[in-house]
Formats: C-alpha cells, structure tokens, sequence
C-alpha cells in the first residue's frame, strides 16, 4: 500500500527527533537516549501522522490520545511533541532542569501541575506499568459515550516484568477494547542487561494472543510497517490490538546501539557535534530495478528487500526523454501489491504533467520529475498533485543541465533532489566524476537557502563511488548495477551498506580530529570502529588506546 504521508518529510522530522532529544540529554547531563530513540518511529509516526490531534489546540475532544507509559523515554517524547508544535523546540534545552515544564517523566498537565507541564502530555509516567491501565480507563469511557477517539499506547519490555501489564491485558479484553492499541518497545534491554537474562518474555507473540489481543510483528524503525500496521488494526473489531515493534535500544547512535550501558546515560556535551551530524549522515540504499538481466521485477524487490534496502528505485522510460523503454504506473501497481517498502519513482518522461495522477494511483511513495521534460508552471501543477496525495515531490537534474534558480522559490515544497551522475537511459553506464563538483556546488546552494530535503545520487554509484556522493552531500544512493549486476544481490547490498559506513566514519573521525578529540571518539566507540580499522586508518590510533 501507499503511504500517503509525504514519506521523506516524515523521516526527515523522525532524525530531528533524534538529534533534539540528544542536546537535551547531553545538556542536563542525565537523561534515557536508549529508549528515546529506539520509540522515536514509534511516536514519530503517531503524531505526524496517524493520531488525529491539534498542537494548538491540544484539548480538543475529537483527538486520539498518547499515553506514554514507558515514560523514560521522555526526552524523545517531548522531542516528537516539539518538532509537532506543542512547545518551542528551544524548550528542550530545559530537560530536567529546575522549574522546568520538561520533568526527567513527564507530569499530566492539569492548572495545578502549569509549572511542571504543558497542554498535550495526557499522563504521568515514571512508575513502570500503570499507562496501559489508564488507556484501559479512557479508552472504556470513550466508547461508552460513543466516541470515535482512539488510545495509543506505549509500553516497555521491561515494564512488561509488572504484574499490572497482565491484569491490564485481561481486562482490555473482557471490554473488547477495540479503540485501544498497545504498541510494544521491543527492544530487549532493561535498565543494566537483556531482558531475556533479566525476566524472559518471550514467547511475547504467544502470550498476548492467549489474551485474546490482535498481535501484529513490525520492525520498529521502518516507517512503513508501523503505518501498514497501524491502519490495518483500525478494520479489527470487538478486540484490542499489540504492534510487537521490533526495535534496537539507541538505534541512531552506533556505539548507542544495543548496548545496555545506554540505557540512562547522557554523553558528554563535547560529543554533540558528532553526535548531530552522524543522525544527519544515515545513508539510505535504493535499489533500480532495471538493472541487471531484464527479469521479474517481484522478485528483484523481494529480495532487494530482504537484504535490508530502504527503497525501491523504479526508473520510468518512455522512449521519447530517453532511448529507452522501461515500464510504466501498471508495474508498479502490480508491484506494490507485494510490499510496503516505500517506491521511489524517477520519471524519466517528457510531459510529466500529463501522467502524474497515474503515477499517484499506482501507489507511488515519492515522484521525482525532471527538470528539463518541465516548465516552472507545469511542475508547480504536479507538485500540488503530489502533496495533495501525500507524496514526496522531487526533481531532477541531468549532468548537462544548469541548476535553474526558480527552483529555490519552492524548496519548501521538494523532498528530493535527484543529480544525475550518468546520463538517463540506461543502467550499468560510467558514473560522470565532473558531476561530483556540481553536486557539491548545487548542496552549498540548497543548504545556504535552508533546504532540508534530501539529494539522490543517480547513475554509476558502487562501492567507490558511494564514498564521493556522500562527501558532496547526497544521502540516498541509487544502485542498478551495482546491485543486479552480479547474482548474489544480498552480498551487493551489503558491501555497499560496508561502504556507506566507512564513509559515514570517516567524516565522523573528520570531525572529530578537527575538534581536537580524535582518540576520545574512537575510544567511545571502539568496539564499533575495530572491524574497520584499516580502512579508516585508524590501527595505530586504536593500538595507543589499549
Ligand atoms: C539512469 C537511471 C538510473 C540508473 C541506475 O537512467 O535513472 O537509476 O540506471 O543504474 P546504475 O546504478 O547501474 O547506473
Ligand atoms: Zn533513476
């Protein structure tokens, strides 16, 4: 299915969580990173997307309500409330402090409680499983007065060692609390070890199910599953429902990652700098599935997928752009039958105007047009289409083309900037290094006029030219040949993942050299970097921290 939620504007906002509840962390020098950033797609996509609620007017009657019962994750919670608009993002910079309205758990707002509080926060967490009890309350009472408000609620593994939990989850069903949905921070640690060690849970599937709950599974930190998830519980009646949300505790940070000692522990404010630009730094994979032998396309998605890709490339080519034909809306229809991986259309057509709605129908997550097939106007027309249909709007531009200056009136308004490195038509061609220059020129000229979308490096990306996009400034690799090119495509995805790490490291270690504490980063993430060590040329700096 399509999302229908402007895809990359949702996962732009999703890392400015991350990177806001970190300064907040690291400037009151206390706080829980871990669970704050393995619930950031949790929460992220509830309030920018799914619930029905109004920042400015948070008591409104016909909202859905959050109840964070796993309220640790607090900083990333009042990152998501902050980057929704219930407060001034600057307000995080008072996490924890004295008289602060940002309490290390958050406070119920209520007049009583103005000073430790603010419109929006529906429930006071700290103590471990009580909010799916509350949920239970409100969710009850909701439907009694025949309202349509729902109930979302986030509970913890750990919490999950509470008695409470289990009576809550008996009686959600005896209510046949079909309003309510609890979603589950699958992230296998409690505060100082796993929680399969500490108090195991697992079978958790199982145990819910014998509850009489609907149990969906979804990978946490895909937005895509969360959304598909989420709007298919919304059809189940007569019983409540559990996302399991597989996820990773400290997912962003590296060295964060999966490491119980991260539960509750803030890095020093020095590390902030490095911090923010490794969450900005993510690369994210999308396979073209023109490449290679011309073969199932199902089958070229299936096991792009499999192998972790974050997208699906799909190049359009009408013979009349271009020298060549691909395939058109009625592929991708078909193909997005089979996935919820988000589809990243590049239009390679002339009069794209004339197509677009096709292309909205087919169930497209982003649609790139390009620059020269487009007058201002006509590309203004498809842009409305687009985000009227919650699709991320994009352009292209071929090696040859100069960067047309109308484009910065509208960077608002374009998710994407796609800078061909080859020249379109076919897959498998000679990445063009002059385009490397002009991509960093066109970055400097984006990022000077506040753009904050993403640039797409197009045509002859592999493993050594992935390094060189990144440092210009692209975060989305477009990868055919490198990909199809050869049979073993799982290996190919994770070479060039390989590839896009040690280019993410080497601009951390950049940085960190520059601000004078190369040997204190690579000893905060040591573990991390060991496997890499030659590559970043980093064996002798690792040996003299030993
Ligand atoms: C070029 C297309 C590309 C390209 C990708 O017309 O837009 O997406 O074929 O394939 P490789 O990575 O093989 O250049
Ligand atoms: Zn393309």
């Amino acid at each position: 299915m399509a999302l229908k939620m402007r895809y990359l504007e949702l996962n732009r906002k999703i890392r400015d969580v991350r990177m806001l509840a970190i300064q907040g962390i690291a400037e009151a020098g206390s706080g829980h990173p871990g669970a704050s950033f393995s619930a950031a797609e949790i929460m992220g996509v509830l309030y920018f997307h799914k619930m029905k609620n109004r920042p400015t007017d948070p008591f409104w009657e016909e909202r859905d309500y959050f109840i964070n019962s796993k309220a640790h994750s607090a900083p990333g919670f009042y990152a998501v409330l902050a980057t929704a608009g219930y407060i001034d993002t600057k307000e995080i910079k008072t996490l924890r402090k004295l008289g602060s309205r940002l309490q290390g758990h958050p406070v119920r707002y209520s007049e009583r409680q103005k000073d430790h509080s603010f419109p929006g926060i529906e429930y006071s967490g700290g103590s471990e499983g009580i909010g799916l009890s509350v949920s239970i309350g409100i969710a009850l009472a909701k439907k009694r007065d025949g309202q349509k408000n729902r109930v979302y609620t986030l509970i913890g593994d750990g919490e999950s060692n509470e008695g409470q939990i289990w009576e809550a989850a008996m009686a959600a069903s005896k209510f046949r609390l079909d309003n309510l949905v609890a979603i589950l921070d699958r992230n296998k640690i409690q505060q100082d070890g796993f929680t399969e060690e500490i108090m195991p849970l697992d079978p958790v599937r199982d145990k819910w199910a014998a509850f009489n709950w609907n149990v969906v599974e979804v990978n946490g930190h895909k937005i895509e599953q969360i959304i598909d998830a989420l709007s298919r519980i919304e059809k189940v009646e007569d019983k409540p429902s559990i996302i399991i949300a597989n996820t990773t505790k400290g997912k962003g940070i590296k060295h964060m990652a999966n490491t119980p000692q991260w539960h509750g522990k803030a890095p020093p404010k020095k590390h902030v700098p490095i911090l923010l630009e490794e969450l900005q730094s993510e690369i994210l994979i999308a396979p073209s599935i023109i490449a290679g032998e011309p073969e199932n396309y199902e089958e070229k998605v299936r096991r792009a997928e499999r192998a972790g890709a974050d997208f699906i490339h799909l190049d359009i080519m009408d013979g009349k752009f271009v020298p060549s034909t691909s395939f058109f809306a009625d592929t991708i229809k078909h193909l997005r039958k089979i996935s919820s991986i988000p589809f990243d259309a590049h239009l390679m057509i002339e009069k794209p105007v004339n197509h677009i709605q096709e292309y909205i129908d087919a169930g497209c997550d982003i649609v790139t047009v390009h620059v020269e097939a487009c007058k201002e106007s006509e590309f203004l027309e498809i842009n409305k289409m687009l985000l009227n249909a919650g699709i991320s709007p994009g352009i292209a531009i071929n090696p040859a083309t100069q960067f047309p200056g109308w484009i910065l009136e509208h960077l608002e308004n374009i998710d994407i900037m796609i800078i061909m490195s080859v020249n379109p038509g076919f897959a498998g061609q000679k990445f063009i290094p002059e385009t490397l220059d002009k991509m960093a020129e066109i970055v400097k000229t984006l990022k000077s006029n506040n753009y904050k979308g993403f640039i797409e490096a197009d045509g002859g990306i592999d493993a050594t030219t992935l390094q060189q996009v990144f440092d210009a400034g692209a975060r989305i690799m477009v990868a055919g040949n490198a990909v199809y090119g050869s049979p073993d495509i799982n290996s190919n995805i994770i070479q060039l993942r390989h590839k896009a790490n040690v280019a993410i490291e080497t601009k951390l270690l950049e940085l960190a050299t520059i601000n004078d504490m190369r040997s204190d980063w690579i000893k905060s993430r040591k573990n991390l970097l060991i496997p890499l060590a030659k590559e970043l040329g980093i064996e002798e700096d690792l040996h003299a921290i030993k």
